[in-house]
């Protein structure tokens, strides 16, 4: 009797008991996991952020020096070095790569791969969809790396170089460093571009 008891015990927390445990611990487990992950693309997407905002400050910072100092076709000279150069500087820093790109591009060097021009069209298609282009980014996990972009809108300050009507000596300064430049005929609240960035460690 005794021993029968025993064993109905044993029975029960075998098969019914142990593998509550299981699942639990299965629970636990995968959600940890997932907390984990999460925080790791926080941390990431974070960095892209911060990095950009960075970019971004810096851009501004000089362009809007060069406009004061010598106006559109001086600013022009400027950012054809100095965005180049502020995008391989913050790379190095922050052992990641950086740059900006656009559907319509002006340097060569800065046109979209077959994913940022994904990334692009969908910038374009939430646009339409009502979103705030201010606020517009993306990211996610490739085969590359950690991919993140975020969408450059063009504002009033941007139209001297990119905008429908341009001076004839912006014109001749932008054929002669850019003879294929596509970025000109943009408005006010259009998505110029986007900034882009690849984390790989
Ligand atoms: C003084 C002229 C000038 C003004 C004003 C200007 N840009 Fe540009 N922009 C340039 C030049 C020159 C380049 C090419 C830089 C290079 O060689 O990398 C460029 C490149 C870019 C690119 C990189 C993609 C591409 O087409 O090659 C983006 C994005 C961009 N500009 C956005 C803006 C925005 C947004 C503003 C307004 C806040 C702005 N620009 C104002 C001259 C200007």
């Amino acid at each position: 009797m005794f021993l029968k008891k025993a064993q109905v015990k044993n029975f029960i927390r075998n098969v019914a008991v142990y593998p509550i445990y299981g699942v639990l611990f299965c629970l636990l487990t995968s959600f940890s996991a997932s907390s984990e992950t999460a925080t790791e693309v926080d941390l990431r997407v974070n960095k892209s952020r911060a990095t950009v905002k960075t970019f971004a400050g810096k851009l501004v910072k000089e362009l809007k020096q060069a406009l004061e100092e010598g106006g559109p076709v001086k600013a022009i000279k400027v950012c054809n070095i100095e965005a180049p150069q502020i995008a391989g500087e913050l790379s190095e820093q922050h052992k990641l790569r950086i740059g900006r790109t656009s559907l319509k591009i002006r340097n060569p060097n800065n046109e979209a791969d077959a994913w940022e021009q994904a990334v692009l069209q969908q910038f374009e298609q939430r646009k339409l969809q009502g979103e705030d282009i201010a606020t517009l980014e993306y990211f996610e996990e490739t085969e590359k790396g950690f991919r993140y972009m975020k969408a450059i809108p063009t504002k009033g300050l941007c139209l001297a170089c990119h905008g429908e009507a341009l001076s004839e000596s912006v014109k001749t300064t932008l054929t002669e460093y850019y003879p294929n430049d596509k970025a000109t005929g943009f408005k006010t609240g259009d998505i110029r571009g986007a900034f882009t960035l690849i984390q790989k460690d």
